[in-house]
């Protein structure tokens, strides 16, 4: 029954996010190819794993989760632009993207790229259209950039592309992961809690989870590569092994990955104890780590 309730919730959030997002794109850019591709990814759906935890975040440090939706908004179109990259044929060079033809192989490479440009760069126009005190505002565009940027995931994308064809040990590998999908995830969950006006213990509790959580959703998305289908996961399996990726799975296995995924989830659950109510994202934890999408 509790179970129901927080399905409920995280749909009426991602609702919420949805027309934030339809809000925010109506709004963009005058330049109709380009600005179709921008929509054509952005508003494809998605789990929307991401915006929900920067309002949850929110919420669970005392803030009001619509005066973070700004935020959260500008983190979807950083992670929307970091995966129309991530399928270039430069890149993953993959086909299929939540559930739909990959945005270069609809609007062929150079608009995908500008349209990745131009959401990155229309995330920060987003951000600062928050009504908050300016230093929140300041913070969460400092937040961002970085998780975003040479030192996050933009980063991780770069060790991720040298990795490829050779065997990475697990040290390696973690710290690939942590930046290309952990610091976004962790950034998040920071935002929320800037948005919030959060002390910076939370801000640290906040980051701890969703670090742990970071990671544990990256191994999830490598064992889905080896174990699902492309109908299911709106995307190409088997894309890791095409492109020699080291994975968690190529290096450990599926059994131990799948350990890995249960320990830094209870991790990121524990990092949540100082909280009064942190049940929501307590379960979406829980949730994640037994998804199949
Ligand atoms: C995919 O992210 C890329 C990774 C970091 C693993 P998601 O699994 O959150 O993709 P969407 O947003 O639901 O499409
Ligand atoms: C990409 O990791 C993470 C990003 C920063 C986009 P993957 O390459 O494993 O993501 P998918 O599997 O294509 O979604
Ligand atoms: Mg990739
Ligand atoms: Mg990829
Ligand atoms: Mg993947």
């Amino acid at each position: 029954m509790e179970q129901d309730v927080f399905r409920l919730h995280y749909e009426a959030t991602r609702s919420r996010v949805e027309a934030a997002l339809r809000e925010q794109i109506g709004r963009l850019g005058r330049y109709a190819d380009l600005r179709e591709a921008m929509e054509y990814s952005l508003m494809a759906g998605g789990k929307r794993i991401r915006p929900v935890l920067v309002l949850e975040s929110c919420r669970m440090c005392g803030g009001d989760p619509e005066l973070a939706l700004p935020f959260a908004c500008a983190l979807e179109m950083v992670h929307t632009y970091s995966l129309i990259h991530d399928d270039l044929p430069a890149m993953d060079d993959d086909d299929l993207r939540r559930g739909r033809p990959t945005n270069h192989k609809v609007y062929g490479e150079a608009t995908a790229i500008l349209a990745g440009d131009a959401l990155l760069t229309a995330a920060f126009q987003t951000l600062t259209q928050a009504d908050l005190p300016p230093q929140q505002v300041v913070d969460g565009v400092a937040c961002l950039s970085l998780a975003a940027g040479p030192d996050g995931m933009v980063g991780g994308q770069a060790l991720d592309m040298a990795g490829e064809g050779r065997s990475l040990t697990q040290g390696e590998l973690e710290q690939l992961q942590s930046l290309k999908t952990g610091a976004l995830i962790a950034a998040a969950a920071e935002l929320g809690c800037i948005a919030a006006g959060g002390s910076q213990e939370q801000r640290a509790a906040v980051r701890k989870y969703a670090q742990c959580l970071g990671r544990a959703f990256q191994i999830q998305d490598d064992i889905l590569d080896v174990t699902s289908t492309d109908e299911e996961l709106g995307k190409p399996t088997g894309s890791d092994r095409e492109n020699e990726k080291s994975t968690f799975v190529s290096v450990l296995g599926l059994d131990r990955s799948r350990e890995l995924v249960q320990e830094l989830t209870a991790q990121a659950v524990a990092a949540l104890d100082g909280f009064s109510s942190p049940d929501f994202l307590v379960w979406l934890a829980n949730t994640l780590a037994q998804r199949t999408k």
